[in-house]
Order: C-alpha cells, then sequence, then structure tokens
C-alpha cells in the first residue's frame, strides 16, 4: 500500500476529465496534477516537440515523488509513445486501454477514431486495434476545432457552432458505418452529447479518461500500490501560466466545483 500521489499530466486542462474519472474510481488516491497550459496546445506540434514537452511533464511529476505517471494527453499517448520505458515509476498513457475497449465494445468490427492532427497522424489508435485483432476495421478523423470549441465552452447540447462542428467532421465515420467511436482527446468526452446525437445513440463512444483510469487502478492493484489509508483522497494542481481563473476552466473539465488550489511551474526546469 502506498499513500504517495499518482501523477496526472496533460498539454492543459482537459486531462481533468481524466481525474474525473480517477476520483470516481479511487477516491482514497492523492492525485498531483499538471496541465502545460504555457505550453497548450500540442496537438499541432512536431512530434520532437510534443516528446520533448512530455519528457519534461513527467519529470516535473517524478520530483514530487509520486508512485505512478499518467499521460492523459491523446497527443502525448500517440506521439511520446516509449515515454513509459525511460520511467521508474509505473505508467500508462490512454491508448492501450482505450483500443481494448473498443476492441471489446465493437459488434461489427467498425471503430472510428477521432483526435488532434497529432493523435490522427501517429496512427497509434489503429495500430493498437489492429495488434489486438487483425479483423477491425478503423477509420480515423482528425479534428482540430473541437478543442477550442470547447474552450470557449461551447458546449450545451443545442450549440449551433458545436453541432455543425460535428457533422462536418463525423460524417465521414457516419457514412462508414462505425458501430464505435474512440474519444481519442481530453476534451472530447464535453462533446459527446452532441456526438452521440449525430451519430446515432446505439454507437458507442469511447471515454479514454475512463478507460485509462480503470486500468491505472488495476496497475496499483497489481504492483501493491493501492492507498489504503481509507482517506478521502487529495488533489494539488500545478500549470505553467497564470493561475487566475483556474478554477473556472478547471471546473468545466471536472465538472464539479475546485478551489484555488494551484501552483506555478517553470517547466523549462525539469
Ligand atoms: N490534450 C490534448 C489531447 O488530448 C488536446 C489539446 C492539445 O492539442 O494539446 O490530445
Amino acid at each position: 500500500m502506498s499513500v504517495q500521489p499518482i501523477g496526472v499530466f496533460d498539454s492543459g486542462l482537459g486531462g481533468l476529465t481524466a481525474v474525473k474519472q480517477l476520483r470516481a474510481i479511487m477516491p482514497h488516491e492523492n492525485i498531483i496534477y499538471f496541465g502545460d497550459t504555457g505550453r497548450v496546445p500540442y496537438g499541432n506540434r512536431s512530434v520532437e516537440t510534443i516528446r520533448r514537452y512530455a519528457a519534461q511533464d513527467a519529470n516535473f511529476l517524478l520530483s514530487n515523488n509520486v508512485k505512478m505517471v499518467i499521460a492523459a494527453c491523446g497527443t502525448v499517448s500517440s506521439t511520446a509513445s516509449d515515454l513509459g520505458e525511460k520511467l521508474p515509476v509505473p505508467y500508462t498513457n490512454v491508448i492501450a486501454p482505450t483500443a481494448k475497449a473498443a476492441v471489446e465494445a465493437t459488434k461489427n468490427g467498425r471503430i472510428g477514431v477521432i483526435g488532434t492532427r497529432a493523435t490522427i497522424l501517429s496512427c497509434a489508435y489503429k495500430k493498437e486495434i489492429e495488434r489486438l485483432d487483425g479483423g477491425m476495421k478503423v477509420f480515423q478523423k482528425d479534428c482540430p476545432l473541437f478543442v477550442p470549441i470547447v474552450e470557449e465552452g461551447f458546449i450545451s447540447s443545442d450549440d449551433p457552432i458545436a453541432r455543425l462542428a460535428v457533422e462536418r467532421y463525423l460524417k465521414v465515420l457516419k457514412d462508414e458505418k462505425v458501430d464505435t467511436i474512440i474519444l481519442g482527446c481530453t476534451h472530447y468526452p464535453l462533446l459527446k452529447a452532441i456526438i452521440g446525437e449525430y451519430v446515432g445513440m446505439e454507437v458507442k463512444l469511447i471515454d479514454s479518461g475512463k478507460e485509462t483510469a480503470i486500468r491505472a487502478a488495476e496497475l496499483l492493484k497489481e504492483k501493491g500500490l493501492l492507498n489504503e489509508s481509507g482517506e478521502e483522497g487529495e488533489c494539488k494542481f500545478f500549470v505553467s501560466d497564470r493561475t487566475e481563473d483556474f478554477s473556472n476552466v478547471a471546473s468545466l473539465f471536472l465538472q464539479s466545483s475546485i478551489g484555488e488550489n494551484v501552483s506555478r511551474v517553470d517547466i523549462q526546469h525539469f
């Protein structure tokens, strides 16, 4: 058993959607979250830059004595896929658990994957799904406007901008008759209602944050590292840019209100 915190990082605050799932599944765990708000978005950057940023983000978490590192970011997970090999603690990213859940969920073997441009260009989800089951047909679509749409708060189910973007990007997946779609980016769970309405409620939407939280719990259990203190876990938040308004934006992703328990980090030093 270990009361050390779990370290979670993302390119920004979108990874808080994964923290929400972690807290639901493991309420006794302490969590340290780092959001690279000074350098977000990662999704349109080069492979070299994303890999360098990811290493710094993980190093910052390690300097806080975390017992596990979780890359909640779809872009980091798909682009810096070997990050875990260099870390001295258990690690998971979003790809393997989410791909596995999609393969288990599909009935017709036709899976859609949506994510940032970097995630889709990497083909990481497609490769992992095909590794798990060579009979699967995978259809990918990058949706670069979804991140700013969510960050602007255009997420209500009748929002015309969000609805138009969903229709524009997802028509190709609908036409291909996928029965399962991986929401391969931290922000996309907030568009779940609009996406579900457009593609049809029978299409299963796989939330990478949720699947990764389930995998993280399994890993901690396997390693004997669960926090069994029985006390409610605490969350500490760190960002690389201004901390003002943090709680407003953070509560959008966490879907619960949080205090101003946030500090600024100079991430270039890690
Ligand atoms: N967190 C990123 C992801 O999940 C989205 C935002 C970005 O482009 O950095 O891919």
